[in-house]
């Protein structure tokens, strides 16, 4: 049993079956998916406008490159075992689609379920896991999420280190977004399998709800938010926390979104916006464009925010970046306007896990804030600002 063992091991280091597609996300992953606004109702022309938009709204500027196709691209296996799309919605096939997609200087990504059927109903990926990567591959995909539907007594580790494995063999670099739900703390064994996994069930476009489907809820921002506890010494670069897509633009308010969007931020999650980007409000491209945000979210030290303090309605946290900056965001979770005050001197905020303190006493920094995108002052003197009800004053630390 032992040598069997042993042998095993020997053969997974010596082949090329038993790896993860290194350094694809060394800063949280960055575009667009078709679920949150469309659901099964998508096809090649959406995709293709969806790309051009991403491009012309400035979104790619600011750092969005995957456009992903979520569930009901599929249509048949052929005789051979062989996924074809959906020959009505995608009739030029996805192989066109990613070179057009790739044209634009984008990446395309696709969704497949470790199951029998995908969560719409689709062909799922079980027992075909080595010939479906090879056709991702062969089409030019760029980015999987590999989803948890009807996988009945499935062990998750397994299945999702069989399509890693899979995708390796096939050769072609691709992400791997696993979605399991935090079902079976994926946190504490997916590091060496995927780029970046799910934590919770599905978000809901509402600020702090629960929406009750029967045999399943999906869940407010603030929710899920909370659900994130514990989690931050499981994330880093090429490994992160997927607290779920974006619904900013989908109908919250211009200050939930705000909050929605700088929480996501905060949290070092990947950005993957869920509107509609070919219909976008001002407001809901500044939210999404905000390069500063942006730029908490990708800073290379790739440390998850954590939750300073909590009072009343207040929460704030904070989240080390590089070159001893900090980010800090103050959360108002409360309906009504709130008047915070912050007296540097006396507060001490230590990260054990990031090893880093930010020192008040002793450095200055300069304050920046991120959605007004100008300096208010020194860590010198007390911080005095209201922040609207449901929404956020996001800041960065300058060190002086
Ligand atoms: C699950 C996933 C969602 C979405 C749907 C598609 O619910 O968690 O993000 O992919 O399936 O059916």
């Amino acid at each position: 049993m032992k040598r069997l063992l042993i042998l095993i091991i020997l053969i997974c280091f010596s082949n090329a079956y038993c790896q993860k597609f290194e350094k694809l996300a060394l800063t949280p992953p960055m575009g667009w998916n078709s679920w949150n606004k469309f659901g099964c109702d998508i096809n090649e022309d959406l995709i293709r406008q969806t790309a051009d938009a991403m491009v012309s709204s400035g979104m790619k500027d600011a750092g969005y490159a995957y456009i992903n196709i979520d569930d009901c691209w599929h249509g048949e296996r052929d005789s051979l075992g062989f996924i074809h799309p959906d020959p009505q919605r995608f009739p030029s096939g996805m192989k066109v689609l990613a070179d057009y997609v790739h044209s634009k200087g984008l990446k395309l990504g696709i969704y497949s379920d470790a199951g029998w059927k995908t969560c719409g109903g689709k062909p799922g990926s079980r027992g075909y896991e080595f010939q479906d990567a090879r056709t991702y591959a062969e089409w030019g995909i760029d980015y999987l999420k590999y989803d948890w539907c009807n996988t009945e007594k499935l062990n998750a580790e397994g299945a999702y280190l069989t399509m890693r494995n899979a995708l390796y063999a096939a050769g072609r670099p691709i992400v791997l977004s696993i979605c399991e739900w935090g079902s079976n703390k994926p946190w504490e064994w997916e590091k060496n399998i995927g780029h970046l996994w799910r934590t919770t069930g599905d978000i809901y476009n509402c600020f702090d709800c629960i929406k009750d489907h029967g045999t399943w809820q999906s869940w407010g921002v603030m929710k899920i938010l909370d659900m994130q506890k514990g989690l931050r010494e499981y994330a880093g670069p090429d490994y992160w926390n997927d607290p779920d897509m974006l619904e900013v633009g989908n109908g919250m308010s211009v200050n939930e979104d705000r909050a929605h969007f700088s929480m996501w931020c905060m949290l070092a999650a990947p950005l993957i916006a869920g509107n509609d980007l070919r219909n976008m409000s001002k407001e809901t491209l500044e939210i999404l464009t905000n390069k500063e945000a942006v730029a908490v979210n990708q800073d290379s030290l790739g440390i998850q925010g954590f939750k300073y303090s909590e009072k009343d309605s207040i929460e704030i946290w904070f989240k080390p970046l590089v070159k001893g900056d900090w980010a800090m965001c103050t959360l108002n979770r409360g309906k009504q306007p709130y008047k915070f005050s912050f007296d540097w001197k006396n507060e001490k905020v230590i990260d054990d896990f990031a090893k880093r303190e930010t020192k008040f006493a002793e450095i200055i920094y300069s304050i920046r804030d991120l959605w007004l995108k100008k300096e208010i002052g020194t860590t010198k003197e007390v911080l005095n600002k209201d922040i609207p009800g449901h929404d956020v004053l996001i800041m960065r630390l300058i060190k002086m």
